[in-house]
Order: structure tokens, then sequence, then C-alpha cells
């Protein structure tokens, strides 16, 4: 898998900006082309968790939700990769039932029928039966759910670390090399001299 595929970052108003965040950290590093696509409950909720901090300062190209002048929204024009963190179970929704009536949401239902890789970070707790059937039917259509769920086996002592645990797997997904936490068993599995 090349590092310079084109992806999408899609920021949804569920709460968990920072996820957004590291995931840019993370990206601003590679000379992967990235396009951001914020929905305004996002930025609302970027402005209240992460206060201070301007998603501009990514220098990369913002788009508002209403904005349809970008090309990954057509499948003529597809990107690599789109990932919508932290994903909203209405985002999640209408993203599952094909209500392509915003960019994010057009643009993951580009990447589904062009078979091209989506993936979606819920951040809700507990889930009802709609969101577990809506996650249900993106899982059929193609995309990967992948849960802002923490993993704590490797001592996370920051918020940045236990975040960092679910952009590691993201990044797993994107097929981009990181090494932002331990592997289970990795130091156990490494070949020991005599
Ligand atoms: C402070 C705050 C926190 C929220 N957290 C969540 C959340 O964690 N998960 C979620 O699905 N919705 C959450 N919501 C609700 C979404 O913001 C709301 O459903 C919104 O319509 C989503 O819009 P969007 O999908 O266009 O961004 C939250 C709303 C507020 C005001």
């Amino acid at each position: 898998m090349t590092n310079e595929q084109k992806i999408v970052v899609g920021i949804s108003g569920a709460s968990g900006a920072i996820y957004a965040k590291r995931l840019l950290d993370n990206l601003a590093r590679t000379s992967n082309p990235i396009a951001i696509v914020m929905s305004d409950h996002a930025r609302q909720i970027w402005e209240e968790e992460l206060e201070g901090l301007k998603i501009e300062n990514y220098d990369r190209p913002v788009f508002g939700i209403r904005d349809f002048n970008v090309p990954f929204v057509s499948g003529s024009n597809a990107w690599d990769a789109c990932v919508v963190i932290p994903c909203s179970m209405g985002m999640l929704g209408r993203i599952a039932h094909g209500y392509s009536d915003d960019a994010i949401a057009r643009t993951a239902d580009v990447q589904l029928k062009e078979r091209k890789k989506l993936i979606l970070v819920p951040r809700e707790t507990p889930y009802n039966l709609v969101h577990i059937e809506n996650m249900r039917l993106l899982t059929l259509a193609g995309a990967v759910i992948l849960p802002a769920t923490p993993s704590f086996y490797s001592k996370p002592k920051t918020l940045e670390e236990a975040v960092d645990t679910v952009i590691a797997r993201v990044l797993d997904h994107l097929g981009m090399e990181n090494c932002l936490r331990q592997r289970w068993q990795e130091a156990a599995s490494s070949p020991t001299t005599a």
C-alpha cells in the first residue's frame, strides 16, 4: 500500500474532537493529500473541547458540510479513503440510509459505491438498536466500523496516549505505518538471541 493515498477526513458532531485532532496531527507528518470536511455541529464541539485550537492551523483545505464543490463527492473523482472521525449517530444513520444531502454523507456514499475505503469512528454510549442496525448495514455495505474505544494494555499515561490507541488502528486500516502504540506481544514475539 502506498503512503500517498488521498484521504478525506470527515469530522461530525459527536463528542471526541480530540480523535480528529490526533488523526490530523499524524497525517500532517505525511505528504498525503488530505482534505477536511467539517459539519457545523463538529465545529461547535471542536471549539468547545479543543479550546483555542484552530482547524485552519493544519494548513489543509477545510470544507463545510454544504460545500459540494469538492472532487470526492463524485464517483468520477473518488479519493482513496474517507475517515469520519468522530462519527455521530446522526451521521452514521444518514450514511447507512443513503442520505447524501451533505458533503460527508455523500463522500461516504461515493466511497461505498466505488468500493473505496470508508472508516467510521463512532462515538456514542450506550448504543440503541437503531445504532446497532445502522452499523450492521454499513458493515455489510463495506465500511469499517472502528469505534472510539481506547485500549489500555499499553498503559497510556495521558489522554493523548489513550486516544492514540484508536488512531493507531485507524492508521492500520489506512495501510499507513505507525508506531503510535505498542502492539500486543510485540516485544515478547521478537526473536531472542541465545
Ligand atoms: C455537547 C454535545 C455532545 C454530543 N456528543 C455526541 C456524541 O458523542 N455522539 C453522537 O452521536 N452525538 C452527539 N451529539 C449530538 C450531535 O451533535 C447531533 O446529533 C448533531 O445533529 C450531529 O450532526 P452532524 O452529524 O451533522 O455533525 C452531541 C451534541 C452536543 C451538543
